[in-house]
């Protein structure tokens, strides 16, 4: 089967899957994982901290993905990512894909516009998106409640968000929020998303940098747990585990479990980032070819 929607023909990727941004872990390293699997991988701004350092980051990422069927671009996280004007003019001058995310992209919009490369905004509630659509990204990311990293105490379902955003935008939507496998990436497409974007599902990836005791604890966890439910459900400003104010290294013990989302539910094995991507296809098409109560 060819996966060509909207969301391949903007970034050029194989499969409408994307890789979310990750504070401290999403890296070039995983973005590269990601497009070299078929799907867009997003390298987090914020990691690299400077705007030379993207620099070399982007271009290291460009090198490991020479020939890749998937596509990357970065991700500037608007109140994260420090110096992001600097950040997105090396963006524009080496021609990225960028994906501002967190708050209003007002700023950031002209400069992105004027170049014309494809733009991505990440909003967690409809009215955010029908604001930011009017400055001209060329997908929008909704994010529901049920996913990962900032929360907004007025975020809806991954269901009805998507649904209601179909309703109210015109530019091709991107499903976020406890998706993690074949059914919920069926499931997006037909609520009226041209793609997905998974963050908590890479987090049990083989290149995602945690510890192995942490993606074991992932692959346990299940969204009938109390505690899950309750810190995903019940949005406050994002609390993240155990900051680490250098941003530099990664601190391996960090309880990476508190940072997955309801997506839990489809995580139940470590894989490689090309098993996952490439699982998530190939059951999407099983699923398909079995629906026989389609008439054709
Ligand atoms: C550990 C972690 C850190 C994240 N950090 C960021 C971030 O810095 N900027 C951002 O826009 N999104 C961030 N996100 C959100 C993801 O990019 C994505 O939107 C979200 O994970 C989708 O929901 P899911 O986890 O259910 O797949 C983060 C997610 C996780 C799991």
């Amino acid at each position: 089967m060819e996966w060509k929607t909207a969301v391949t023909d903007l970034l050029g990727c194989k499969y409408p899957i994307l890789q979310g941004a990750m504070e401290r872990l999403a890296d070039w390293k995983l973005a590269a994982a990601v497009a070299n699997a078929g799907g867009h991988g997003t390298m987090t701004g914020s990691i690299s901290r400077t705007p030379e350092k993207l620099r070399e980051d982007i271009l290291a990422c460009q090198e490991a993905t020479t020939g890749a069927p998937g596509t990357f671009g970065v991700n500037l996280s608007i109140g994260l990512c420090p110096e992001i004007e600097k950040m997105l003019a090396v963006c524009l001058d080496l021609k990225m894909p960028v994906e501002t995310s967190v708050y209003k992209p007002d700023a950031l919009a002209p400069m992105i516009k004027e170049s014309g490369i494809p733009w991505i905004h990440k909003a967690a509630r409809v009215k955010d998106a029908v604001h930011a659509e009017e400055l001209g990204p060329d997908a929008i990311i909704l994010v529901g409640v049920e996913g990962a990293g900032i929360k907004n105490p007025e975020q809806l379902p991954t269901m009805t968000t998507i649904i209601w955003g179909r309703r109210q935008l015109s530019v091709p939507i991107i499903a976020a929020g406890g998706i993690g496998d074949a059914r919920g990436f069926l499931a997006a497409l037909g609520m009226g998303a041209a793609g997905i974007m998974m963050g908590s599902a890479f987090l049990a990836t083989k290149e995602c940098e945690i510890a192995d005791s942490m993606k074991e604890a992932i692959t346990r966890l299940n969204p009938e747990n109390a505690d899950l439910r309750a810190r995903v459900l019940t949005p406050r400003p994002s609390r993240r585990p155990d900051v680490n104010p250098t941003g530099d290294t990664i601190p391996r013990e960090t309880d990476w479990s508190q940072a997955v989302s309801l997506a839990a539910g489809s995580i139940d094995r470590i894989s490689t980032v090309k098993e996952l991507i490439e699982g998530i296809i190939r059951e999407a098409e099983e699923i398909l070819n079995g629906w026989r109560f389609l008439k054709r």
